[in-house]
């Protein structure tokens, strides 16, 4: 297989579909800027309509930017002439959604598709296809066609047909996405293999953050055609800075209490915070602190979550009894870390940070 992986680098680029007449245009990317190093696995996730297809179809040329320029390993890609551009896309791997293989082929006429177009010699492509069906455990069923196989089973086939030529860029497009949960991190688990085993590149689109989780290194948001963060997997769900990419944290860290548990929570006395829970916080020395001031505190929510060798959360307590130790508590607490007051409703939340005031 590939010994390393391919550098994509996005400049500057922008792409925007003209309609006719009247209709208003579509700019589905907007000065995108971005790098995805050798070897790393990037997750790229943004609600429908954010320009997460389009950007990949930009990388394998199968679209074109309206201005800017696609570098692999530093070679812009925009502009280059058919044949060349067929010669760069033998070098990438591509697996969708929908599996998108030949019925008319079984398991193993579908992972050897690829090699016909090669110079390989038939006995070679054999053994090449077998090496590629037992590596994604497939080796028993070569003969089977694709009506013949579970979902999770023929997303098996389009990875081994995607790696067949020993590509170093791999693209992802929902791949996972018709597959039930536990054979998705079986594939996700599979593709992690792939990239630790060659060190292929791999930048997967998806619209679940359990997804980017379970596989990427880095994460780009995507909203409107701009990437409006990147960063490594941990500096995205910990401390995520736009509201699409707290929204998309929430739904797979679920360390926040849902609207409904929060009225829930309203009915009771006492003030109510969720707080960071990161090295730094200083929450336990505080809370250490409490009881013998009078004030009783009672976890209502939270989890703590380790990504890439760090551990961070959220929980949400109450806190009844002595109100000016109450008070003392929240502005020692928020000098050191994120509080989110919750008093009642979206619309009364108050939120205080750290940073020196
Ligand atoms: N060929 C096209 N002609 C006109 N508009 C297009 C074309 N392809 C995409 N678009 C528009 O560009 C925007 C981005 O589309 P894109 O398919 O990249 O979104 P996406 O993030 O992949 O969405 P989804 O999660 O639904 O797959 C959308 O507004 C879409 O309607
Ligand atoms: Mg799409």
């Amino acid at each position: 297989m590939a010994a390393t992986g391919t550098r994509v680098e996005f400049r500057d680029v922008n792409k925007v579909f003209r309609s006719g007449k009247k209709g208003a245009d579509v700019v589905a990317l907007d000065n995108v800027n971005l790098t995805v190093e050798p070897g790393e696995i990037l997750g790229v996730i943004g609600y429908s309509g954010a320009g997460k297809s389009t950007l990949v179809r930009m990388i394998n040329g199968l679209d074109t930017p309206t201005s800017g320029q696609i570098l692999l390993d530093g070679t812009d890609i925009v502009g280059m002439p058919a044949k060349q551009l067929r010669e760069v896309r033998r070098n990438i791997g591509m697996i969708f959604q929908q599996f998108n293989l030949f019925s008319s082929l079984n398991a193993a006429g579908n992972v050897e598709y690829p090699l016909k177009m090669t110079e390989m010699s038939s006995a070679d492509r054999k053994a090449r296809v077998a090496e590629l069906l037992d590596f994604v455990g497939l080796a028993e069923r070569g003969t089977n066609y694709p009506e013949q196989l579970s979902g999770g089973q023929k997303q098996r086939v389009g990875i081994a047909r995607a790696l067949a030529t020993s590509p170093s860029l791999l693209l992802a497009d929902e791949a996972t996405s018709a597959l039930d949960p536990e054979t998705t991190q079986e594939v996700l688990a599979l593709l992690k293999e792939v990239n630790e085993r060659t060190g292929i590149t791999i930048v997967v689109i998806t619209h679940e953050m359990d997804v980017i989780r379970a596989i990427a290194d880095k994460v780009a948001v995507m909203e409107n055609g701009r990437v409006v963060e990147h960063g490594s997997v941990y500096e995205v769900f910990s401390n995520p800075q736009t509201q699409v990419a707290q929204r998309f944290v929430s739904t797979s860290l679920r360390n926040t209490p849902s609207p409904a548990e929060e009225r829930e929570l309203m009915h009771r006395d006492g003030r109510l915070f969720t707080v960071d829970l990161t090295a730094e916080s200083g929450f336990f020395s505080a809370a250490a602190k409490l009881q013998e001031r009078g004030v009783d505190l009672d976890v209502v929510h939270g989890s703590v979550t380790t990504l890439q060798d760090h551990s961070f959360g959220k929980m949400t307590v109450r806190l009844t009894g002595n109100q000016e130790a109450i008070e003392e508590f929240y502005s020692t607490l928020r000098r050191t870390t994120t509080i989110d007051e919750i008093t009642g409703g979206r619309g009364s939340r108050s939120t205080s940070t750290g940073e020196a005031n």
